[in-house]
This record gives C-alpha cells, structure tokens and sequence, in this order.
C-alpha cells in the first residue's frame, strides 16, 4: 500500500518545488521508495521542441529519480498562466480521470508519493462547462497537506487564511514548512512561534536559503504520510 502526502503553499514561488525536491531526497537518502506527481503545470520550457515541465526536472535532478520529467505529471502547459487559462488557451482541458489513472500508475511504482499542488489552495483547474478545483483533486486522491509558506513578514495572514480555508473544505493540514528561513531573525523566529499558536498546528521543519538537504528526521516526515 502506498502513502501520499499534497504539498500546497501559501501562493506561487513560495517554494513548493524547492521544499518537495528536498522532501524526496531525504526519504529516498533514508531508503524509502519515493517519488512525486503533479496534476498540471503550466509554464513549461520548449526544449528541441519537446515541453519540459521545470518542477518535475528540479525534483528528479535533487532527489536523484530516474525518471522523465514528462512521466511524473499529468497536464503540461507552455502557457505560464493558471492552470484553468492555460488549459483553455491550449485546449487541453483537464480532465480528473486521466489525473486518478496517471495517480495509481504512480502508486504502482513509489511507496510514498509526494504531490505538488499548482498556485496556492485554490487554484482553478478548469472553469469552462465543468469547474474543477485543485482542492477537488487533494480529495479525489484522498490526501492530507502540508502547507509550505515564506518566513517573511505578511506569512501570518497568508499561512491562517490558507489553513482556515483547507479547514473550511475538510482537508486535514499536517503541519507547515517555512521556507528561506533565517534563524538569526527575529521576525522569522516569532513568525514560527505566532503560527502554531494561532494554527495549533507544528512547523514541520524550517528551510533555509539554498539548503541542500532538509534538517528533519525521516521517520517524522513519514508519519505526515497517509495510505492512499
Ligand atoms: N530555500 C530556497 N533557497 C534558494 N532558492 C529557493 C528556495 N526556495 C525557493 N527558491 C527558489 O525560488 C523560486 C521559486 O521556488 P519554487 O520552489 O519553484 O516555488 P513554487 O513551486 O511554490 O512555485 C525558484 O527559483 C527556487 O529555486
Ligand atoms: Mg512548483
């Protein structure tokens, strides 16, 4: 039976891809079969004429996974737009049964798998004659999330509202990772402190810049985990 985890943020460029390439490397260095999927990622680079989704290289170049970057993702747009415009755009509207078969065949290969969101938590993946939500996708993949989010000033209001919104649509939160993280900060010392109080929720672990490798016990990053 495989495990999944969903890693969401508190908005695009906060880190999601970063964190989860660190998440994986550290499972797979502990000897953990691990790997990772996305639904859709829009703002692919065109290389010899081919799209390459740029998360899903960044994760298999860190982690070591020997896998095409175009096998661990279901929908690639060239469009760097939300994932509903560029869908649109490019008419390739995302469809959930083609995201529930590429998830299985995932399950198939890895024991845990760790899915990274596109956006923040509500991110539109259709908004035609259906609506889909990325938050219809953690539930269809029945998964829990962790919330990545910035150290910085601003993460207080941003790391609430998206848990206050996961909350409000049953999502089970695990915890949070804050990232580009300064210990020396003050400001990022009691952002932490101020988030599990006001979330009653653990900050995972803390990432600072240009770390390589996560300060966190495998063991505890596998029981965020849930069978799937
Ligand atoms: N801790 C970090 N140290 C150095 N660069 C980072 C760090 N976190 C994110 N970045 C950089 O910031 C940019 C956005 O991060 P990314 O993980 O792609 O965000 P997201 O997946 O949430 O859109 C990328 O260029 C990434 O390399
Ligand atoms: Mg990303």
């Amino acid at each position: 039976m495989s495990k999944g985890i969903f890693i969401t943020a508190t908005g695009t460029d906060v880190g999601k891809t970063y964190v989860t390439s660190l998440i994986v490397k550290l499972l797979r260095q502990s000897g953990m079969n691990a790997g990772y999927y996305k639904a859709a990622l829009s703002g692919a680079d065109v290389v010899d004429g081919e799209l390459i989704p740029g998360d899903c290289k960044v994760v298999a170049d860190t982690a070591g996974l020997a896998v095409r970057p175009q096998d661990m993702v279901s929908y690639i747009y060239k469009t760097a737009v939300s994932p509903h415009l560029a869908a649109q755009i490019e008419k390739q509207p995302i469809e959930t049964d083609v995201i529930l078969a590429d998830f299985a065949k995932a399950k198939q290969q890895y024991d845990y798998i760790t899915v990274e969101g596109s956006g923040g938590i509500i991110c539109p993946l259709r908004l035609d004659e259906k609506e889909l939500m990325l938050i219809d996708i953690i539930k269809l993949l029945k998964l829990d999330i962790i919330v990545v989010a910035s150290a910085e000033l601003g993460t207080i209001n941003s790391v609430v509202l998206t848990i206050d919104y996961a909350r409000s649509k049953e999502i089970l939160v695990k915890g949070i990772i804050l990232n580009k993280y300064d210990n020396g900060n003050f400001l990022h010392r009691d952002n932490k402190k101020s988030i599990e109080r006001l979330t009653g929720l653990p900050v995972i672990t803390c990432v600072a810049n240009n770390d390589e490798n996560l300060t966190l016990d495998a063991k505890i990053l596998c029981e965020c985990y849930k069978e799937v």
